[in-house]
């Protein structure tokens, strides 16, 4: 198939438009983490068969695109981000054809697909390192991937101290082909996630023809996974981990001792090349492909991803780390919008993903973050206060992402309010992440990653009929989409208000601030649409006008209360 228009039938709002290039610009992004959202065919992993029982469920929910977390085949190492075969899905998920009817379902509501795109690292179950395993030192299929001689008399040690994000040593030793220990390969992640080399003119071909696979099948757009890593100088001599650490823009700390663009593993100015071939592959396509990069970099380095010449856009995830605190939100917020403007693309909102704490429960205890995997693990459902309180707030700052220019991408079950769940802890954890630190377990990101529930009563809560691969607790049949679609005060009724608003009020990309007291987020978008966020304490007064949405579901009085949002239009 060559590259065409997707066939879209339904022109519905100003995203949906089929031909409408700029429909990403201010989409709200539906995120699927497939093995959790449904399970079709009953093995207790969510697959395609279960999404295509949900469309209707989305199309109801009101959003422009979603997002498929990675689906490919997969040992499951890290949640699917180790990827076997790039153009392929696994069989526990589903086939080509099954993914084929999702295209063309969601896209019949009016629907974009988004896929995620790993790039930085394949599995050690890719064709690719077999064959680099079985070709020995010095060999071509060593060179796509990166390997080096160790140190030591027989190369025992590894070529330098660096570590693995997920902790431990960055390289691994591999057994040669006549059965001698022998080189050793880098991994930014797990052992199991060679990282590759994307010198390698033969790399980087090989991802343009993924793109184009997916793109030929009618995908709207790619997630670009650690867009940040995939570039490196592994010149010698090597610096010392510490030295890198201290450097280390992954999570915006730390001064780097390298100038922008000379750390040798993240933000390297070489990305550049890389997504402008990108770039050209996007553009061939009518309208072009949509990408949108996770790249952990300093704010003032995100144009280098979000530019039309690169990737287009690039997620900022400065709301998820940010405090409830309403100056922090108006920083972050003033901050982005300009840096997206001037990147020429549109800013990115995040509040939940399948790598952090839900920010239902982030909000439920003041002063804490996404990256906070600890504090996730407070037994929420026993702590109905908390719990409240976090749900409030949840509900607010969705609301106010909601209505900011941009995009806002939503993280499945945030629709639910569904907390963190706690107490998967050692002997049922999955991901690479939970571990245990001196003694303490401490929780990874299964918290977030948990089957969502779909009915109140019945096995798995309406997940699968026979198993769940991550347990689920005795409380969530009280978050099932069933239960809250029957009852207009749920969190899924307010998602679905505010998503049909957001789509009826959308205008173009600029703010207006409103000057309404220290405690108070409030801006207007240029066609009046108005949003008011109260973080303090006391009864916040609100503008004149018609109040469309408020989240506390109070009846139209002049103010809100704590930990509430409201919309009014003129
Ligand atoms: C990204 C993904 C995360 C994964 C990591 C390695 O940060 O969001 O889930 O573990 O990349 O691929």
């Amino acid at each position: 198939m060559a590259p065409t228009d997707n066939q879209n039938p339904t022109a519905r709002g100003q995203a949906g438009h089929p031909r409408n290039p700029d429909w990403w610009r201010q989409a709200a992004v539906y995120q699927i983490y497939p093995r959790s959202f449904a399970d079709g065919d009953g093995d207790g992993i969510g697959d395609f068969k279960g999404v295509l029982t949900k469309i209707d469920y989305l199309a109801a929910l009101g959003v422009d695109a979603v997002w498929f977390s990675p689906f490919y085949p997969s040992a499951l190492v890290d949640g699917g981000y180790d990827v076997d075969d790039y153009r392929d899905i696994d069989p526990l998920i589903g086939t080509l054809e099954e993914f084929d009817q999702i295209i063309s379902q969601l896209h019949s509501h009016g629907i974009k697909v988004i896929i995620d795109i790993v790039a930085n690292h394949s599995s050690d179950r890719h064709r690719w390192f077999h064959d680099a395993l079985a070709a020995g030192a010095g060999s071509a299929e060593r060179a796509r991937y990166l390997f080096r001689d160790g140190l030591g008399q027989d190369g025992e040690e590894p070529p330098n101290d660096w570590q693995s994000l997920f902790g431990g040593p960055a390289w691994t030793r591999v057994t040669e082909p006549d059965g001698t220990p022998g080189q050793w390969y880098l991994h930014l992640f797990t052992t199991q996630q060679p990282d590759w080399n994307w010198a390698n003119p033969e790399v980087r071909q090989d991802f343009l023809t993924t793109l184009r696979f997916w793109g030929d099948r009618g995908v709207d757009g790619f997630r670009v996974d650690v867009a940040m890593c995939l570039a490196k100088d592994l010149s010698e001599p090597y610096p010392t981990w510490a030295d890198l650490a201290s450097g280390m823009a992954l999570v915006g700390a730390g001064t780097s001792p390298y100038a922008d663009g000379q750390h040798p593993l993240f933000d390297r100015d070489e990305l550049s090349e890389i997504y402008a071939q990108w770039r050209d592959v996007f553009d061939a396509y009518s309208p072009p492909l949509f990408a949108v990069a996770e790249a952990w970099v300093a704010p003032h380095r995100r144009a280098r991803y979000a530019s039309p010449k690169s990737l287009g856009q690039a997620f900022n995830f400065d709301l998820l780390t940010a405090p409830w605190d309403a100056a922090a939100f108006r920083e972050i917020i003033g901050a982005n919008v300009d840096l997206a403007t001037q990147a020429g693309s549109t800013s990115t909102w995040v509040l939940s993903n399948h790598d952090v704490v839900r920010h239902a429960s982030r909000y439920a205890q003041s002063g804490t973050t996404g990256l906070n995997y600890g504090a996730g693990a407070a037994p929420l459902s026993v702590d109905a206060t908390a719990r409240d309180r976090g749900l409030a707030r949840a509900q607010a700052a969705t609301a106010l992402m909601l209505a900011l220019p941009g995009s806002s991408y939503i993280y499945q079950g945030e629709e639910l309010g569904l907390p963190e769940v706690s107490g998967i802890l050692a002997d049922q954890a999955q991901d690479p992440w939970a571990r245990i630190e001196n003694g303490v377990e401490v929780a990874g990101r299964d918290g977030c990653r948990v089957p969502l529930p779909w009915t109140q009563t019945g096995p798995y809560f309406g997940f699968s009929a026979n198993a769940s691969w991550l347990p689920q607790p005795d409380w969530f049949g009280a978050y099932s989409a069933a239960v809250e679609s029957a009852d207009a005060s749920s969190t899924l009724s307010f998602y679905r208000a505010a998503l049909a608003l957001r789509r009826e009020f959308q205008t173009d990309e600029q703010i207006e601030w409103l000057e309404l007291g220290p405690e108070a987020v409030a801006f207007r978008r240029r066609n009046g649409w108005t949003c008011v966020t109260n973080f303090g304490t006391e009864p916040l007064a609100l503008p004149a006008g018609r109040i469309v949405l408020r989240t506390d579901g109070a009846a139209d009085r002049p103010t809100i209360p704590a930990a509430t949002t409201a919309w009014i239009v003129p």
